[in-house]
């Protein structure tokens, strides 16, 4: 039988979503800024490709209705608020440490009603929603977590919940297509860990972004982008199309076609 360990994820026997980011990955995740200084600027670019989109002409009052999957701390979050002001958020995450920091960091557009926060997991979140309900399904560095089989229900769910015209937008990293050169990026990466840990001293953070990083590059979570464009073309988006990649690090859309 299959073993999954349960540090720092989940056994999936019990078919639970697993939970990464529940130790100090979450609680300290400023961190991520040391060894991924790409993730504040994706969260900008996930900002600024919902900022070009036409408004819901059909909302009274005109918003774009939004749905982020793994809002983690909120930074994209605040991101997609500050691109425009015509939008309406509901943000899931299923870690309670992550959600503490966004409801600090998001408490003025939480009062105003432009932002609800869902402790679930995005697959029981967007099971909630009505079919076509959504405008915009915008995530980054999220997807890329979930266990294959999960994800490709969550991508399916993201379809049904989208209104003709709507679109995924997705910040996050997609593994390169070239297992060879995949891999050397990787290896540079986990250099870069031990380098930026070690020098604060923080042999913790190591350990628990490396076994991360094994979750992220396991058989039956890595989320490469061929195969991925590949399967949101499958389920009926159209275009699937990628705006910027930079090793893994990648942004692209995916429209959901207007009947
Ligand atoms: C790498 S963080 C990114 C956070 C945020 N999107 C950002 O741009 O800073 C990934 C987030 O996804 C959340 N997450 C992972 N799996 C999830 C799932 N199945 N359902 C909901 N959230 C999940 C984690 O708790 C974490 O907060």
């Amino acid at each position: 039988m299959k073993q999954h360990t349960a540090d720092p994820g989940q056994d999936m026997s019990t078919g639970q979503p697993e939970r990464l980011f529940s130790g100090p990955i979450g609680t300290e995740y400023q961190m991520l800024d040391l060894i991924c200084p790409a993730a504040a600027a994706m969260s900008k670019r996930v900002g600024s490709s919902v900022a070009v989109l036409p408004a819901n002409a059909a909302e009274r009052p005109h918003a774009l209705r939004v749905f982020e999957i793994g809002c983690g701390t909120g930074r994209t979050t605040l991101e997609l608020l500050e691109s425009r002001e015509d939008l309406v958020i509901r943000a899931a995450d299923n870690e309670p440490a992550m959600l503490d920091q966004a409801r600090a960091n998001l408490s003025q557009p939480m009062r105003q009603g432009r932002v609800q926060l869902i402790e679930a997991d995005a697959l029981s979140a967007l099971r909630e929603l009505p079919p076509g309900s959504q405008d915009v399904v915008a995530s980054a560095y999220t997807v890329h977590n979930f266990l294959e089989t999960y994800r490709d229900q969550v991508l399916s769910e993201i379809f049904r919940v989208l209104r003709p015209g709507g679109i995924f937008v997705n910040g996050d990293r997609y593994a390169l297509d070239d297992t060879a050169e995949h891999t050397r990026l990787t290896q540079e990466e986990v250099r870069g860990y031990f380098k930026a840990f070690s020098a604060i001293s923080r042999l913790d953070l190591l350990e628990q972004w490396v076994l991360h990083l094994f979750s992220d590059e396991s058989a039956d979570h890595i989320m490469r982008l061929s195969p991925s464009l590949t399967k949101m073309r499958g389920i009926g988006f159209d275009p699937v199309e990628v705006h910027f990649r930079d090793g893994v690090n990648t942004l692209l859309t995916a429209i959901k076609p207007a009947v």
